[in-house]
């Protein structure tokens, strides 16, 4: 569980899939073996690659359910070396599931028991529930999108809060990867006030790549392409190549 990042924000629509498939997408194109699991009942990061979400094919809800392994639950992408373990609807059903069984907030640790990739990312769903908290149990690493606008610090406490529980109790090998901003906006002087109180909250754990709000980022997913397949050039590839970069030498 050496290189496991689990990518979570409590709030939806700050960035956390985005992050998973272009952080994934570089690190495959770095050389890396990668499975991103898509832990979010939503399954935005299985379209998002261009797979389809309902396809007759064995999903991360299976796998924590016991019904098959995840080694049967690994799809290619069309990035070499980026796999992924789908998610869907039904995943919302693991929660109560797992709520009722042993050691419920490692199932998902024992399921990847022995999965060898370069990186394992966790694309949480909006909540600090039993998923999360199974996504959490199963890292090395936290990582948190923030969305540079009013409101983005609230739920952080809380966040950071659950983060050192599960570190005084189930994972005390849980560290903070780092914090970055997403969807900034450098004409917004509301942004870049957001940004500064990140810096001051956060100092060395926030990154120094700041991911602009940016079209090309928006529009990569329903072509089911990741940005440095779908406009290597723009401003938005560009923030995550460089963000890669600093997981890469983070991590190492
Ligand atoms: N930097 C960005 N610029 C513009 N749109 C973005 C950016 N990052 C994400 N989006 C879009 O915002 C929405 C929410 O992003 P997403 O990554 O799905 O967030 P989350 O997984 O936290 O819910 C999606 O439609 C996504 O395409
Ligand atoms: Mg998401």
């Amino acid at each position: 569980m050496r290189n496991v990042v689990a990518v979570l924000n409590q709030k939806g629509g700050v960035g956390k899939t985005t992050t998973v498939i272009n952080i994934g997408a570089y690190l495959a194109k770095a050389g890396k073996s990668v499975l991103i699991i898509d832990f979010d009942p939503q399954g935005n990061a299985t379209s998002g690659l261009g797979l389809d979400k309902h396809a007759p094919v064995a999903n991360i809800y299976e796998v924590v359910s016991g019904k098959t392994t995840i080694d049967n639950a690994i799809q290619t992408t069309t990035i070499d070396g980026l796999y992924i373990c789908m998610a869907n609807a039904n995943l919302a059903a693991a929660e109560v599931e797992l709520a009722s069984s042993n050691s419920k907030e490692f199932v998902l640790k024992k399921a990847l028991s022995g999965v060898e990739y370069d990186y394992i990312l966790i694309d949480c769903p909006p909540s600090l529930g039993l998923l999360t908290v199974n996504a959490l149990c199963a890292s090395a690493w936290l990582l948190i999108p923030v969305q540079a606008e009013y409101y983005a610090l609230e739920g952080l406490t809380q966040l950071l809060d659950v983060m050192q529980r599960v570190k005084q109790g189930p994972n005390p090998d849980l560290q903070l990867l780092g914090v970055v901003a997403t969807m900034y906006d450098n004409r917004n002087s509301l942004a870049q006030q957001v940004y500064k109180e990140l810096q001051q909250y956060f100092g060395d754990s926030l990154f120094k790549s700041i991911v602009p709000r940016n079209v090309r980022l928006a529009e990569a997913p329903s072509y089911g392409k990741a940005i440095m397949e779908h406009d290597k050039w723009s401003k938005g590839a560009k923030a995550y190549k460089q963000l890669t970069k600093e997981v890469i030498s983070r991590v190492s």
